[in-house]
């Protein structure tokens, strides 16, 4: 009776066509390691934001006179709010620790290269906007450093030359966050934005499933195939690979509970203290800083000095800070993809790069002093010589020849 089902289906749904295309006869190199668990890992965060989010509109209120309340009553009253809202809060930290493994990942093997270009473009538009959502999502609660946070990234709109006041005071929908903003930040939050990801998830699969995952020795497993035209180092995703997955979601469910049942606000880290007081437009926070994925940014943002009174230098610096990002397919010359068989000077600048991030997260989120500006300012310089070196350091580079089949290390 099922045969006769599925084969009603496949006469008018090609079901089966892409379970094989995509699942029992997509073959996966057999060599992934730790690396590679995260992409599966996002896409499960991304369903539990959703699901935890969906729940969360049931009770949240839009309106700037009752939002707040609205979250307290959800932690204190509605059955479980507690918990569905840790989830979502701790979720979206949870989903930016993934997503910047996953980038690093690309880092580490080279998975930008070609022919992945189109994988990693659609992998930095999918960053962006999970920057936009996790933004306007923090301005729901209502609470100091939604708005405080929210007034000071909609003003740095206003550096644009030109436009910028009229582009900011069109963001915010008022001439200070305000009810409006909240409203329209609501309307992209929950429904504009998932819709985005979602379809740039989807977009982001079929152009890995055209080509191929990459793996930690960067060698193209296409090229050597049996006479049916399998990989020789291929196994398929299913069941295989979806095993490994599943073992490593087990060990992130349980890492995650930890942190949603012992340390869901993580000391600040993932929801700011400031952020337990309710919004007051007239009572500016001592400290606004932003939460820590964001901090990298922010502290490039304030390294680079305002000129003429004008920030337009620093929200520059912040833009190309991920343009440079987008480029890195096209800025790396080096013929070699995994770091396992990369010389020298692209080991130490990756390794110099990372240090400057992680240090750079660090100073974003803290107050300024004279020494944090020039630490902001030294590793800023190392973070932008990273890309722009890159053409140059990845040409000359002394690579170690690359095998030609994977390795099973
Ligand atoms: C919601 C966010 C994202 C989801 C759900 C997602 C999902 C996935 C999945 C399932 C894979 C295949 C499994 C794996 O290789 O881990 C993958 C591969 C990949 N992703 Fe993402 N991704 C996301 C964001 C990103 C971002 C932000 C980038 C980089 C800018 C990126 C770049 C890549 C690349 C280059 C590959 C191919 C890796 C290789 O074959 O070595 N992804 N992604």
């Amino acid at each position: 009776m099922l045969g006769n089902l599925m084969a009603w289906i496949d006469a008018r749904f090609p079901a089966t066509k892409m379970w094989e295309d995509h699942m029992s006869k997509y073959y996966a190199p057999k060599n992934f390691n730790f690396w590679y668990f995260f992409g599966f890992i996002a896409m499960l965060v991304l369903v539990l934001q959703i699901v935890t989010g969906i729940i969360l509109t049931m009770h949240y209120k839009p309106d700037a006179e009752l939002a707040f309340a609205s979250v307290e009553y959800i932690m204190r009253d509605v059955p479980w709010g507690w918990l569905i809202r840790y989830l979502h809060s701790t979720g979206a930290s949870f989903f930016f620790v993934v997503v910047y493994l996953h980038m690093f990942r690309g880092l580490l093997y080279g998975s930008y290269k070609k022919p992945r270009e189109l994988v990693w473009l659609f992998g930095m538009f999918l960053y962006l906007a999970l920057m936009a959502e996790a933004f306007m999502g923090y301005l729901l609660p209502w609470g100091q450093m939604s708005f405080w946070g929210a007034q000071v990234i909609i003003s740095l709109f206003g550096a644009v030359p030109f436009v910028g006041e009229e582009l900011a005071l069109w963001i915010r929908g008022d001439f200070v966050v305000a009810d409006a903003t909240l409203n329209r930040f609501f309307a992209f939050h929950v429904i504009a934005v998932p819709f985005v990801l979602v379809g740039l998830v989807v977009a982001h699969i079929i152009a890995l499933h055209e080509v191929g995952s990459n793996n930690p020795d960067g060698v193209e497993i296409k090229k050597h195939k049996d006479e049916n035209g399998i990989p020789l180092d291929g196994i398929p995703f299913f069941p295989y690979i979806v095993m490994k997955d599943i073992i490593a979601i087990i060990v992130f469910m349980f890492v995650f509970a930890l942190v949603v049942f012992y340390a869901p606000e993580m000391g600040g880290w993932f929801l700011e203290h400031a952020n337990f007081i309710p919004a007051d437009a007239l009572k500016t926070p001592e400290h606004i800083a932003p939460l820590w994925y964001f901090a990298p940014f922010y502290a490039i943002l304030r390294a680079v000095p305002s000129i003429a009174g004008s920030a337009f230098p620093g929200v520059a610096a912040m833009g190309l800070s991920i343009v440079f990002l987008f480029l890195l397919p096209w800025l790396d010359r080096s013929p070699v993809k995994s770091i396992r068989y990369r010389g020298p000077y692209f080991k130490i600048a990756l390794t110099l790069f990372t240090i400057s991030f992680v240090i750079l997260a660090f100073l974003g989120t803290q107050p300024v002093t004279p020494l944090y500006t020039f630490l902001s300012r030294l590793f800023s310089f190392i973070y932008f010589a990273f890309f722009i070196l890159m053409p140059f350091y990845t040409k000359f580079d002394k690579d170690k020849p690359v095998p030609e089949r994977v390795t099973t290390k």
